[in-house]
């Protein structure tokens, strides 16, 4: 579904990614690992369309990306939730949801589906989305998204600022989602446990180059892996 081969990107003279190869198959759950400042965010920010890259090629359904705009890019059903969630802290959790469809009309469904998934979303309605909790704001970046009807749903680092408790509900919602939609999910985090459980492969980029691919198992029985994301010997 979604293809990056030997993609370089960076910003003026600082080159960032080093020949990135990724590729996302339909139904998958694939894992972006890496430490501050390994790139993960240039690399979604490139996939969403949001970031030129200096070289590589990226293809999404066999199409080439780069010469569609962001806009293009997420109507052909692939949704970046960034890891800032840039919500409309002025607006209500309703009226955050319903700008994801845009132009489209968000159909009931589309909300009654994100209500499922996060039932604490119902229940702050007409809040406004600048005093949610960091958790309440996650889930309504993620159900704006997903009311965007997204085949490939990439999201950086969901579980930032989140209490462990509050990450698990987070990943125990996409999990569902997964089985009752068949979604896509390309999802990067700092540290493997959080997505482990989630995602059947993954790979490492460390300073811009991949140091680890394989499936979760693999990277989590890989002693150097352990060391750096697991945060055990
Ligand atoms: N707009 C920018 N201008 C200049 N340098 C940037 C810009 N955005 C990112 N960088 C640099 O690019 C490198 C990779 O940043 P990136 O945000 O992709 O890392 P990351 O893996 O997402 O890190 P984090 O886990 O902290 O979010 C960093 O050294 C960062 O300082
Ligand atoms: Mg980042």
């Amino acid at each position: 579904m979604l293809e990056v081969r030997d993609l370089h990107a960076g910003y003026g003279e600082l080159a960032v990614l080093h020949g990135v190869d990724l590729s996302v198959g339909v139904g998958e759950v694939v894992a972006l690992i890496g430490a501050n400042g390994a790139g993960k965010t240039t690399l979604l920010r490139c996939v969403a369309g949001l970031h030129r890259p200096s070289a590589g090629a990226l293809t999404f359904d066999g199409a080439p990306l780069a010469a569609r705009s962001a806009a293009a890019i997420a109507r052909a059903g692939l949704r970046l939730v960034p890891s800032d969630r840039r919500l409309f802290p002025q607006l209500t959790v309703r009226e955050n949801l319903l700008l994801g469809a845009h132009p489209r009309r968000v159909a009931s469904a589309d909300l009654r589906r994100v209500t499922a998934l996060f039932p604490r979303l119902a229940e702050r309605w007409g809040q406004r989305a600048g005093t949610l909790s960091g958790g309440e704001q996650q889930m309504v970046a993620v159900g704006r998204a997903l009311v965007g009807r997204p085949r490939l749903l990439v999201l950086d680092e969901p579980t930032t600022g989140l209490a462990p408790p509050l990450a698990a509900e987070l990943y125990a919602a996409l999990a569902s989602l997964r089985t009752e939609t068949g979604i896509t999910v390309l999802v990067a985090e700092q540290q493997l446990p959080r997505v482990l459980a989630m995602a059947e492969r993954g790979i490492v980029l460390e300073r811009g180059r991949v140091r680890h691919r394989g499936s979760s198992t693999e990277l989590a029985d890989d002693p150097a892996v352990r060391r750096a994301y697991l945060g055990v010997g």
